[in-house]
Parts: structure tokens; C-alpha cells; sequence
């Protein structure tokens, strides 16, 4: 596949040069486009030599008059010789530029010509982010079917915490190489719970547990990448929504049983990924309790079991629970396949560090119903995802050949 990657002037512009690499070393060619300010972050000497062709600086260059009118109407050759436009980093500048079709610079006159897919990977600072000319230009891009791949939240450039920091350039790459990897979930519905529930104790405190939602996140995007349509039934976290995934957002265990059983009925696969409190608050209190008390007793009740009921309901459904174990970790999986009736289980050990609730790897062991287990080596959340979608594909295959 051949990329263009357009560079705009953003402190994150040092990072497309590790994304250049990431997307030769996985088999992409890569023309390098970068705007005037890109060049005050990040030398074009230092991308042309990563990709090993001549990087585009201007719309006009200082040459000889049959060269100048070779780069007058490069912006036309380059546009027709690939087949995607990833622009990292889109400053807010690029994407107000592209959303009203300024053509001022190469990489804007560039992307008017340009007939092929088209992916903006943005970052800036958190207000730029949220203002709502800057949303309103995102809503026409997506609008105009391209890719919006999100930014993450977190330590910004400028000292602020919040959403506006260029995506890893490998989840970028794994977005943009997507539509190349196989679309075996085509026609499959998947529904996915993701993240914690908080029970509440008061209006101010609540139970809940360190799920992150970085498990359930993965799985989502891994499904909508192989083509699958996507519901993701996400507890309170702050994570950007996977592209294509519809997103319904809830806090309680309750919540998240009314919104699994509201959007069960499209559903070919179920995963629940998600760490549901397992106990809520008997009598929640609609005033903040006092700190009078020396000790304070909390009556407990049970939430109700999602999975269970759902391995009662599931129909034809492939049923995919996870379970969250310290000890003893394939016995007591095995123990939740059978009594909430699921194909697999998705086996994690959590208490260490580096894996499981919060970390951006997880190690699982996978256990069938036949009586087998595939144990998945430690490997970043999204890898595992596809790991476990693999298994999915055959359990579907072998469903339909059953029922057939
Ligand atoms: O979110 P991250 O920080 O990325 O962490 C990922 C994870 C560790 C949360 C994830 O990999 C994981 O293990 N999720 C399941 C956590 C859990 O609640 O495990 P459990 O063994 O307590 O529950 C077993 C299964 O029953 C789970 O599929 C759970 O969704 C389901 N359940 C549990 C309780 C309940 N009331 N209703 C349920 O449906």
C-alpha cells in the first residue's frame, strides 16, 4: 500500500518519524509531505532518509523553470500515485483547512485532488480540541467518510492533562493498515461491555474496582477493524471511541443489564470484558452520609449476574465471559464457563503488575468447552483482542456448520 504522510506543525510532528518507520517496516511505501511549520519540529532530512524518498517542503520549489512546472502539478502525481492520504499530526489548522477546502500550501492543494482514503490522525492542546469550531470541522470530515483516529488523553506538550495527544504512532498504523487486514467478522454483530460499574454509596461516594476499560476498548476496535458492526456497552471511562463503534455509555451494573438486553437482539457474538461490581450499596443514601460515625456499616446486596443470565437467554449466540482470578486460574474459569454456559472464557491473572486491570498488556489463557485451552503470551491489549477474535471466527464457523 502507498501512503502519503502529511506532517503538520505540531511539537508532536517528532513522533511521525518512529510512524514513517512503523509503516515501512510493516510493508507500506511512504512519501512524506510536510507543511512550513512541521519544518520549524522536525528536520525533512531526517524523514526523507527513514523513507528513502525525496520529502515535499512547497507547493512551489526553487528550481529550474521545467522543474518548477514538474512541482506546479506534483501535488496531481503525487494525489494519483497512492492510495492513502494519513495526515499525523493534524493540527487544528489542517483540519479547518480540509474541512472548508482551503487550498493554500501542498498538503492542502493535495488533499483536493486526492481520490483515495483519507485518515487524520489530530493533536493539540485540550481546549483547541474541544472547541466547537474544531468539532464542527471533525463532524464534516467524518461526514466525508474519513478516518478520524482519535487522539489519547493525557500529559500534553503544554503542561495540561487532557484529550489532545497524537494516538500511539502504532495504533495510527494498525487504523491506517486496517482495510488490508482480512474482513472476517463481515456480517458478524458483536456486542461488547467494557470497563468498570460504580455502585453508589452516596451522591459523592461509590463501590467500583481499577478497570480501566483498555481490555474492552481493544476488543472493540479489533472487531470493527475485521469488519464486524459494533456495539460497546462501556462502564465510566475515558477513553476515545474505536472508528465505526457505537458507543452507549452507562455507570451502574443495572444500567449495563438493561443496555445489554436492549441490544441483544441484533447480536451474532457477546463479550464481556467488562468488571461488574459484584455488590451495590442495600440502601443508598440520597444525602451525602455524614462523617459522624466512628465506624460505618455498609449493607451489601448483589448485582445481578449479566453473563449468567445472558448464558440462559444467548440463543445460537457465541457467549465469550472473562474471568479475573489471583489463584487457581484455569479450575475457577472452567467453573464460569460451565455454570454461566459460555463458549469461552478469556482467562486473565490480575494482582500482578504489568497485566490485567489498568496495564496496556495483558497475558490470557483461553478455555474452550471442548475441554481445551490456548494460553495468549503477554502482549499489548489490541494484540490479545485479535487473538481472541481469531477464536471467535472458529467458533462461529463451527456454529453455523451444527446448525446447518
Ligand atoms: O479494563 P482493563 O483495565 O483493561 O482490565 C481488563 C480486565 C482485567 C477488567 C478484563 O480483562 C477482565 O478480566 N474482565 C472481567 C473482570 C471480572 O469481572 O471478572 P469476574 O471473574 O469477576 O467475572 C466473570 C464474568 O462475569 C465477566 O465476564 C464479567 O463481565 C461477568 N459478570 C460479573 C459480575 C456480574 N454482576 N455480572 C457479570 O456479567
Amino acid at each position: 500500500m502507498n501512503i502519503i504522510l502529511g506532517i503538520g506543525g505540531g511539537i508532536a510532528a517528532y513522533k511521525s518519524a518512529e510512524l514513517a518507520r512503523i509503516l515501512i517496516q510493516r510493508g507500506a511505501g511512504v512519501r512524506v509531505v510536510m507543511t512550513h511549520a512541521a519544518q520549524q519540529f522536525i528536520a525533512p532530512l531526517t524523514l526523507a532518509t527513514l523513507t528513502g524518498q525525496k520529502v515535499i517542503t512547497s507547493l512551489f520549489s526553487s528550481a529550474t523553470a521545467d522543474e518548477t512546472l514538474a512541482s506546479s502539478v506534483e501535488h496531481i502525481s503525487v494525489a494519483r500515485e497512492n492510495e492513502v492520504l494519513l495526515v499525523a499530526p493534524a493540527t487544528a489548522d489542517i483540519l479547518a483547512k480540509f474541512a472548508h477546502g482551503l487550498a493554500g500550501d501542498f498538503l492542502s492543494t493535495l488533499y483536493l485532488a486526492f481520490t483515495g482514503r483519507v485518515a487524520l490522525a489530530p493533536s493539540m492542546n485540550k481546549e483547541m480540541w474541544a472547541h466547537p469550531a474544531t468539532q464542527f470541522n471533525l463532524t464534516i470530515l467524518r461526514e466525508r467518510g474519513h478516518l478520524i483516529i482519535e487522539p489519547d488523553s493525557g500529559y500534553l506538550a503544554c503542561g495540561e492533562i487532557g484529550a489532545g495527544r497524537l494516538a500511539d504512532p502504532e495504533r495510527i498504523a494498525d487504523a491506517v493498515l486496517s482495510p488490508a487486514r482480512p474482513q472476517d467478522l463481515d456480517g458478524e454483530h458483536i456486542l461488547i461491555t467494557a470497563g468498570p460499574t460504580q455502585e453508589a454509596i452516596d451522591p459523592v461516594r461509590f463501590i467500583s474496582n481499577r478497570s480501566s476499560g483498555k481490555m474492552g476498548f481493544a476488543l472493540a476496535d479489533a472487531a470493527a477493524c475485521r469488519g464486524a458492526a459494533v456495539t460497546l456497552i462501556a462502564g465510566p471511562v475515558q477513553l476515545p471511541t474505536p472508528n465505526g463503534v457505537t458507543r452507549i455509555d452507562v455507570q451502574t451494573a443495572e444500567q449495563m443489564r438493561k443496555a445489554v438486553f436492549d441490544h441483544l437482539e441484533p447480536a451474532t457474538v457477546i463479550v464481556k470484558s467488562a468488571a461488574v461490581a459484584d455488590f451495590r450499596p442495600a440502601n443508598a443514601s440520597q444525602k451525602k452520609l455524614k462523617k459522624s460515625a466512628m465506624r460505618l456499616s455498609l449493607e451489601l446486596d448483589p448485582t445481578p449476574d449479566i453473563l449468567q443470565e445472558l448464558g440462559r437467554k444467548k440463543g445460537d449466540r457465541v457467549l465469550i465471559g472473562f474471568a479475573a482470578e489471583t489463584e487457581r486460574l484455569e479450575e475457577e474459569a472452567r467453573r464460569k464457563l460451565e455454570s454461566k454456559n459460555c463458549d469461552m472464557i478469556v482467562a486473565n491473572q490480575v494482582g500482578d503488575s504489568g497485566t490485567g486491570f489498568e496495564s496496556d498488556d495483558n497475558e490470557v489463557l483461553l478455555v474452550f468447552r471442548s475441554g481445551g485451552t490456548i494460553p495468549i503470551a503477554r502482549a499489548p491489549k489490541r494484540q490479545i483482542a485479535d487473538h481472541i477474535f481469531d477464536q471467535v471466527f472458529k467458533l462461529r464457523l463451527e456454529l453455523s456448520a451444527t446448525v446447518k
